[in-house]
């Protein structure tokens, strides 16, 4: 079911990390992939690996115009638009007392504002098509209090509350809105502040690790695809159970 068959399906920040890996994951489930990403050699490098089904294109998703051009490409180039993968996405880490206006700006205007333009540019392109559905990618960090990631986790929190609004407004449209919540995962991201891969790394997760790309992506193409055809405005944690609420895994006496 977890079938991508002649959808076409545009992921943005593609380039590299969780959204190149949602790309091969889409394009092995049958799908028709545009790949947006402001890093065009990698973007382009990381389309042809993925062959005919995958196309890149220079995006910036701040950019209105720019999101006008990119759904133009996909119904020109493959016929439609069937889902939307807003993934791209910064992370900063400043305590609230430490962080800039300027950069707190500048982190909501890419990861909660470039989603928004997102959902907007793609609704009549999916209205056409009679149905569609639309992950967003939030964090861990839109789910609990995250200390030092103010512009960060204030942008996830939004993006969360912009999936429910959009899912209850296009419901009866057959349009389907979902937020993904990855935990601490190994990415590009991730590697440029420190963390690494393996058994253990992570204590403060349940799990006890970092999460790795294939692990989000699999919940990105079953939100994608129609075996979550009942799924919308929910919430899906895929973080090893960092969320859960408190990690205790030791009690006192036993
Ligand atoms: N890696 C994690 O631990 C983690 C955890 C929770 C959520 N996330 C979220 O997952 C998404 C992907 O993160 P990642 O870890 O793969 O990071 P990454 O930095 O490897 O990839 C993000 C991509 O987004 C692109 N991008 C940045 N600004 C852009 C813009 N204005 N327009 C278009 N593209 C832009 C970057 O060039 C990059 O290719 C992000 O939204 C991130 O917040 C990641």
């Amino acid at each position: 079911m977890n079938d991508l068959a002649d959808k076409t399906v545009i992921i943005t920040g593609g380039a590299r990390g969780l959204g190149a890996e949602a790309a091969r994951q889409a394009v092995a489930a049958g799908a028709r992939v545009v790949i947006t990403d402001v890093l065009d050699e990698e973007g382009a490098a990381t389309a042809a690996g993925l062959g005919t089904q995958a196309r890149f294109l220079h995006h910036d998703v701040t950019s209105e115009d720019d999101w006008a051009r990119v759904v133009a490409f996909a119904v020109a180039e493959f016929g439609g638009v069937d889902g939307l993968v807003n993934n791209a996405g910064i992370s900063t880490g400043s305590y609230l007392e430490t962080e800039s206006v300027e950069n707190f700006r500048r982190v909501l205007d890419i990861n909660l504002t470039g989603v928004f333009i997102g959902m907007k540019s793609v609704i009549p392109a999916m209205k056409e098509r009679g149905s569609g559905s639309i992950v967003n990618i939030s964090s861990a960090a839109g789910l609990m209090g995250l200390a030092r990631t103010g512009g960060y986790g204030a942008s996830k929190w939004g993006v969360r509350g912009l999936t429910k609004i959009g899912a209850v407004e296009l419901g009866t449209e057959r349009i389907r809105i979902n937020s993904v919540h990855p935990g601490m995962t190994y990415t590009p991201m991730t590697a440029s502040i420190g963390i690494q891969k393996g058994e253990g790394n992570y204590p403060n997760t349940p799990m006890g690790r970092v999460g790795e790309p294939p692990e989000i992506a699999g919940a990105v193409v079953f939100l994608l695809s129609d075996a979550a055809s009942y799924v919308t405005g929910a919430e899906l944690a895929v973080d090893g159970g960092w969320t859960t609420g408190p990690t205790v895994k030791y009690v006192m006496g036993q």
